[in-house]
């Protein structure tokens, strides 16, 4: 399962990036607004930091508008996902930047309906957002789980990117489906990290190191 950094601070992603944690990065305008920057900015000093995927949104509602908004997002670097809101306009704005040979990451996909449409527009990654689901009190793994299976059916090759995911449940649940991607914000990411019992383990063996030569 490849791993993608969720977040806007290019810091984070740095330290992320540090660690060999990241395949790839994605943004949102919530995310992108929090840094403070310009949007292209932004988006340009990221690819100076991670060679992969860097999905950026874009924020147009028709089809024409995103194709054209999309077609310049993408030319700003060869790592650029444009990231389309699942709408119909934004699915035929997928089956047109993907004729053209643009990557795209279609977002917001809260069914297994969505998902399947979004892989016949011809999306390179869908996201569907599993911590909002939670929310409403609908299981969010059981969304990318469906999504799996109907993929699976068929032989379809657009990868499932889960988002909004907020616990290493959610990611350790994704692995276990098979997920293609996981997108996970800093704080999740660093909490994969720590078990206790590695805590413990390490404070012993550098207290018994103390009573040996080296
Ligand atoms: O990748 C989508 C993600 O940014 C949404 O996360 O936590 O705002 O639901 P969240």
């Amino acid at each position: 399962m490849k791993i993608f950094i969720d977040s806007g601070d290019t810091d984070e992603i740095k330290e992320a990036q540090s660690m060999g944690l990241v395949d790839g990065v994605t943004t949102n305008p919530s995310l992108a607004a929090k840094s403070g920057k310009r949007f292209k900015d932004l988006i340009m000093e990221i690819t100076e930091i991670v060679d992969g995927p860097i999905s950026a949104e874009v924020v147009a509602i028709t089809a024409p508008e995103i194709i054209s908004e999309g077609e310049d997002i993408a030319s700003w670097h060869r790592n650029v996902v444009v990231k389309v809101p699942l709408i119909a306009e934004g699915l035929k704005a997928v089956k047109v930047l993907t004729s053209k040979g643009i990557k795209t990451n279609v977002t917001l996909c809260f069914s297994a309906s969505q998902a399947l449409l979004a892989a016949k527009a011809g999306a390179t990654y869908v996201s569907p957002f599993v911590g909002r689901l939670d929310d409403i009190a609908v299981e969010g793994m059981d969304l990318i789980r469906d999504i799996r299976l109907i993929y699976d059916n068929y032989g379809i090759e657009t990868q499932i990117l889960t988002a909004s995911a907020r616990s290493p449940v959610h990611f350790v649940e994704a692995a276990r489906i098979g997920s293609d991607v996981i997108t996970a914000p800093w704080s999740v990411l660093k909490m994969l990290v720590h078990h206790p019992l590695t805590d413990i383990g390490l404070k012993k063996f550098l207290a018994d190191a103390e009573k040996i030569k080296r």
